[in-house]
């Protein structure tokens, strides 16, 4: 998938909200994609446009999604509707809760295997082996939502998305608000169906530790920006925007005393309000008075798939203690 320029926002009473300012990203086949980035920062809205979901008073006012070889963007509702599912997933947040309640999970697999036109005698073959790859027993299916467990939830969920067998799969904050241990087990799993079919899944996550954990490749949002993103390992080992760098020293590692003066200050961006210069520059640890005049360009490090939107690097990072991270 190609994602180029994407500025996107929503209508209001005041007018339009920009959120999404010319979002450009890549995500190659048969990888996991992180998108990161802490609430409000605009990932759920770059996941809506992915899947060309994004509805008024979202408004997308420029840019494409060539997934395919084919504009998502540009293409009429019943060659979506054909590509949804089959081609392409998506996992809203808090999907688990957008289950029909009234309804038992059997039928909710049949009412998706309708609308898609798949053939009766193919129905229980098909939500067999998608049960089977989220390890749940098939007496889920005569249950209501409710009688299941959060975890159970989220995986029929995650069964109903690769159903019909699709390539490509956004998933949005899909393990959040489950326990630990059964988020963990559901990572392990998801990790597990990736590889195992081949599938390149677009994985977003506020929990940088759950993101690291699981991506080939991240995407760190801030402001509605891209402010960094390349391979996971160059992100951990050599961060270069102080956003990621400060996110990553800010979590505790066991049997270690916080480094608080780490602990990111400020709160998320307010879109009604954007700060001059660079967004980040009322939160970072090495601003210096430029950075509230000069917006950064997205720029390339050394590692050419590794990018990076700083005014000051790689000089701010010479001055930074890095050892400490991924260690
Ligand atoms: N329905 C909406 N109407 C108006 N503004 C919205 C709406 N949904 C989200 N926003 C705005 O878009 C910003 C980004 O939201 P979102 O994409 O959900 O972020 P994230 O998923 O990173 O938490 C929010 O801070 C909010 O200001
Ligand atoms: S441009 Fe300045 S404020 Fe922005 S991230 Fe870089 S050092 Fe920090
Ligand atoms: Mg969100």
């Amino acid at each position: 998938m190609e994602v180029n320029h994407i500025n996107a926002g929503y209508e209001s009473e005041n007018g339009y909200i920009s959120v999404l300012k010319d979002v450009s990203l890549t995500v190659n086949r048969d990888i996991i994609l992180g998108i990161a980035g802490e609430s409000g920062s605009g990932k759920s809205t770059l996941a809506a446009v992915l899947y060309n979901s994004f509805r008024y008073p979202g408004t997308i006012r420029s840019g494409e999604v060539i997934f395919d070889g084919k504009n998502l963007l540009k293409m009429k509702p019943n060659e979506l509707r054909k590509l949804r599912g089959t081609e392409i997933s998506f996992i809203p947040q808090a999907a688990m809760n957008a289950l029909n309640p009234v309804k038992k999970i059997r039928l909710q697999f049949y009412d998706m295997m309708i609308a898609h036109n798949i053939k009766e005698n193919d129905f229980d073959s098909k939500i067999s082996s998608s049960l089977e790859l989220v390890r749940l027993q098939e007496n889920v299916l005569d249950n209501f939502p409710h009688e299941l467990s959060g975890g159970m939830r989220q995986r029929v969920v995650i069964a109903m998305s690769l159903l019909l067998s699709p390539k490509f799969i956004i998933l949005d904050e899909p393990t959040t608000g489950l326990d630990v241990m059964v988020e963990h087990d559901i990572l392990l799993d998801i990790k597990k169906i990736q590889r195992t079919l081949g599938l390149t899944i677009v994985f977003i996550s506020h929990d940088l530790p759950i993101l690291f954990g699981i991506s080939d490749a991240i995407v760190m949002m801030y402001g509605g920006e891209i402010v960094e993103s390349g391979d996971y390992e160059d992100l951990l080992r050599n961060p270069a925007h102080p956003y990621t760098y400060q996110l990553l020293k800010s979590i505790p590692l066991i049997g270690t005393k916080i480094d608080s003066s780490m602990i990111m200050k400020g709160i998320a961006i307010d879109f009604n309000h954007i700060p001059h210069g660079c967004y980040f520059h009322p939160r970072c640890n090495f601003a210096v008075p430029k950075c509230s005049d000069i917006h950064p360009e997205l720029k390339q490090t050394d590692g050419k798939t590794h990018l990076y939107r700083c005014n000051r690097y790689p000089e701010w990072s010479r001055n930074a203690k890095l050892e400490a991270i991924g260690t």
